[in-house]
């Protein structure tokens, strides 16, 4: 395949419309923005094809982005009546992610810009989860401090400009990320795959009395760690079994939740100070959680921080985000991605 990107095609009087693909885990999703406007946001899950394995299996959700990509782009533009001839550009999820769940993202987006005669836009997934919350409160201020908490990740950025991908990693998990805590902890107090909604629910008729380990609250530096605390929680639960004693899942699933969401509203605050930015975005599957838009309601408010969160629909993985840094690209003039950009499951940032 040759390369074959341009600038971007615009019709006289609208501003490009963007069509976002997104397919780097379990979720097909698809997005419309224009101007920074959400139209249209499909999605198809495998979700329920992995919930008996506990955590995702790379060739079914492979597998079930083949058959539900081009259904999923069809809804989309129907739902809004328009056609494939009014895309104007397509960005998709290069990485990081499952790679052959990735290939078939990034193998349709090449074939419908090659088809379409329009720029395409190879974007990462991280960036996109930031990037979405501009569809709700519109440009990000630069520099601000991102907090992206998901399936695979616990990170801080430093943000001067998502559009030009000018993003600065602070701080990561040295080892399993929030999410996948939620997912490992749901599973041994007996709940389903994903974990995060039903100790979210769970938690609120709880009371965060067991005092679980917060790793790295105090080490100065912006990383996070969630296995040890992971750990607590299954011993301590072990211990319950062995005495014979009911375990209380609902204390447990608060007091755990406490522990994660106090370490990373306390990071994300004191990354905010020592970078001086005033702006946190917190964005990812994780932000979706009640307490932590709660508490960090709470923090930044205390610290004169002002807080971004998208809605929880939009913090797990959809089109609509990678469709939204689209967006921010074209309309800063981004040079578009040749079309032989590899899909990149260890992208970084
Ligand atoms: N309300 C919630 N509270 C806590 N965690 C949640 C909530 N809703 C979803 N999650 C968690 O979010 C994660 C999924 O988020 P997301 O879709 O962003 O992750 P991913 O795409 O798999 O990972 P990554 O973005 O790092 O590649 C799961 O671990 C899930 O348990
Ligand atoms: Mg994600």
């Amino acid at each position: 395949m040759t390369a074959g990107v341009g600038a971007c095609r615009v019709r006289a009087g609208s501003a490009p419309l963007v069509l976002g693909i997104e397919t780097s885990c379990d979720e097909t999703g698809v997005g419309l923005v224009r101007d920074g406007v959400l139209l249209a946001d499909t999605l198809a899950s495998s979700v329920d094809e992995h919930a008996r394995y506990g955590g995702v299996i790379p060739e079914i959700a492979a597998r079930a982005h083949v058959e539900a990509m081009v259904p999923t782009v069809e809804r989309a533009l129907s739902q809004v009546g328009l056609r494939h001839r009014d895309v104007d550009a397509v960005a998709v999820t290069v990485g990081p992610g499952l790679a052959g769940a990735l290939m078939v993202g990034v193998a349709a987006a090449k074939a419908y810009a090659l088809a379409l005669g329009v720029p395409l836009y190879g974007v990462h997934h991280l960036a996109a989860h930031i990037a979405v919350d501009t569809l709700e409160h519109g440009p990000l201020p630069g520099p601000s401090m991102a907090l992206l908490v998901s399936g695979g990740h616990s990170s801080l950025l430093l943000v001067p400009d998502l559009a030009t991908s000018d993003v600065v990693p602070l701080g990561a998990t040295v080892d399993d990320a929030a999410g996948e805590a939620y997912d490992k902890v749901a599973r041994l107090l007996g709940m389903p795959f994903p974990g995060g909604p039903p100790i979210d629910r769970a938690a609120r008729d709880g009371s965060p009395t067991i005092a679980f380990p917060r790793a790295k609250a105090t080490d100065g530096t912006f990383d996070f760690s969630f296995s040890g605390l992971k750990t607590a929680v299954a011993r301590w639960v072990e211990a319950r079994h062995r005495a014979g004693e009911p375990v209380p899942t609902a204390d447990v699933a608060a007091s755990f939740q406490e522990a994660v969401v106090d370490v990373l509203t306390a990071k994300s605050v004191a990354a905010c100070r020592a970078h001086g930015v005033d702006t946190l975005v917190i964005g990812g599957g994780v932000a979706a959680n009640s307490r932590l838009r709660a508490l960090a309601a709470t923090r930044c408010e205390a610290a004169g921080i002002t807080l971004r969160v998208p809605r929880p629909g939009l913090c797990t993985d959809n089109g609509a985000m990678v469709a939204a840094l689209g967006s921010l690209q074209v309309a800063a003039g981004v040079v578009p991605s040749p079309l032989e950009i590899p899909a990149s499951s260890a992208l970084s940032l």
